[in-house]
């Protein structure tokens, strides 16, 4: 009688071990979009500590101050302003570095922006994505491609549950609808193009990214140190709103590690992936402000802001199952120890202290954890 064999494979798993090899990004060459931006800031740092041969390109940083100059970004890899919207230029730089890998990532990122300039929002979150994958697809030279949207690419619809990979995209600003646009850019890309072309594609939908030398306008972290700084109160929109934060460190660290797997093992890997935070970690608004409240110093206030402001989703959680069993990805910093990083990092910015060593420790802290968490 046959026996019935069940395999980990056969149910979907595997036991991957959380890493982001140094080994496997030496030389790499990658290209990454948005690098002077908050999370391309992190990411260069990071994948120039690993001495990947990296080049970034992007518009001039978006705020000022900026992480992009503060910690000195542009001093480890070939930085060009490029505007995505021009698919010539983009195609020239694809063209002429020759990367292995592509981590798209430039954006305008901002919910309340694009209800002032759904134009720009569309063209750079859409045609820009559909001008870096069509370059990337006649490069000739690349393996893996990583799109980054959000977890805002879902249709929310205000539930309790975390959204899945395979739950309907949507959108209901004009921000979070073009990232669910780019969504299904990837999946037309992958299936009409990469496919056949043996170039492994993925995009990512990571959860409210957090941590230090983040100054955008319209972003809770920023807006509360901005209020801290000039000693006045914080003044919040929506104190209930749920969102799952975390670390920026966290989803960076499931983007290196997906990239590696989609180079080295390509198709199985070429989907949707969430990089979120765990439950306990997607906290209401004023829980933040409370938090960070206390760790900066305990006299601050916070206020609520009455005024009418645009739609914006109340209740926003992910499922992280399938990152974690499928790549062996998994949160290492809890929202606690995500808020210390900040509060440090910004009290030494404030100090003028040498803030590309001080992110490049807090890289060297989180790889060191994420030793910790599998020993
Ligand atoms: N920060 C978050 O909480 C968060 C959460 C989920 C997803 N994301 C996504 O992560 C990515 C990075 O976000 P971020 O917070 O670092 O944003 P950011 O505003 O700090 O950086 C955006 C980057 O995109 C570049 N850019 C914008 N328009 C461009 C154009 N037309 N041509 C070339 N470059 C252009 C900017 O120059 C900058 O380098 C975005 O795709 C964003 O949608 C961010």
């Amino acid at each position: 009688m046959g026996q019935l064999k069940l395999t980990l494979a056969s149910l979907g798993l595997t036991l991957a071990v959380q890493k982001t090899n140094p080994d496997f990004w030496r030389g790499k060459r990658v290209l990454l979009t948005g690098h002077t931006g908050f999370k391309g800031s992190w990411l260069s740092l990071w994948l120039q500590s690993m001495d990947s041969t990296l080049r970034g390109i992007a518009l001039d940083p978006p705020t000022n101050p900026a992480l992009f100059d503060v910690a000195r970004v542009a001093a480890g890899m070939e930085h060009r302003i490029v505007d995505i919207r021009d698919f010539a230029a983009v195609k020239r730089q694809m063209d002429e570095f020759q990367p292995e890998i592509v981590i798209h990532m430039a954006a305008q990122p901002l919910v309340r922006y694009s209800y002032q300039e759904p134009i720009e929002t569309y063209a750079t979150n859409v045609m820009g994505t559909v001008h870096v994958l069509e370059a990337a697809r006649h490069a000739g030279s690349v393996k893996a491609v990583i799109n980054v949207t959000t977890d805002k690419c879902y249709e929310n619809h205000e539930w309790v549950w975390g959204y899945r990979e395979k739950d309907p995209i949507g959108g209901h600003d004009p921000y979070s609808s073009s990232k669910g646009c780019s969504e299904l850019v990837t999946s037309a890309y992958r299936r009409s193009f990469f496919e056949q072309a043996g170039i492994a594609l993925a995009s990512v939908r990571a959860g409210n990214v957090i941590g230090g030398g983040d100054w955008s306008v319209d972003r809770l972290i920023p807006d509360v140190l901005r209020a801290f700084e000039t000693n006045t109160p914080v003044v919040i929109r929506s104190p209930n709103a749920i969102r799952p934060w975390q670390h920026v460190l966290e989803p960076l660290s499931g983007y290196l590690m997906l990239a590696q797997a989609l180079y080295e093992e390509g198709e199985k890997y070429s989907s949707g992936w969430n990089f979120g935070s765990n439950d306990e970690d997607a906290k209401p608004v004023q829980w933040i402000v409370e938090q960070l409240t206390s760790k900066w110093r305990d006299d601050a206030i916070w206020a609520q802001d009455n005024g009418k402001h645009p739609h914006e989703a109340n209740y926003l959680k992910l499922d992280i199952s399938k990152a974690k069993n499928q790549l062996g990805w998994k949160p290492i910093w809890n929202l606690d120890q995500a808020l210390e990083k900040i509060v440090d990092w910004h009290k030494a910015w404030l100090s003028d202290a040498d803030m590309r060593s001080l992110c490049e420790q807090q890289i060297a802290a989180y790889q060191s954890d994420i030793q910790i968490s599998q020993a």
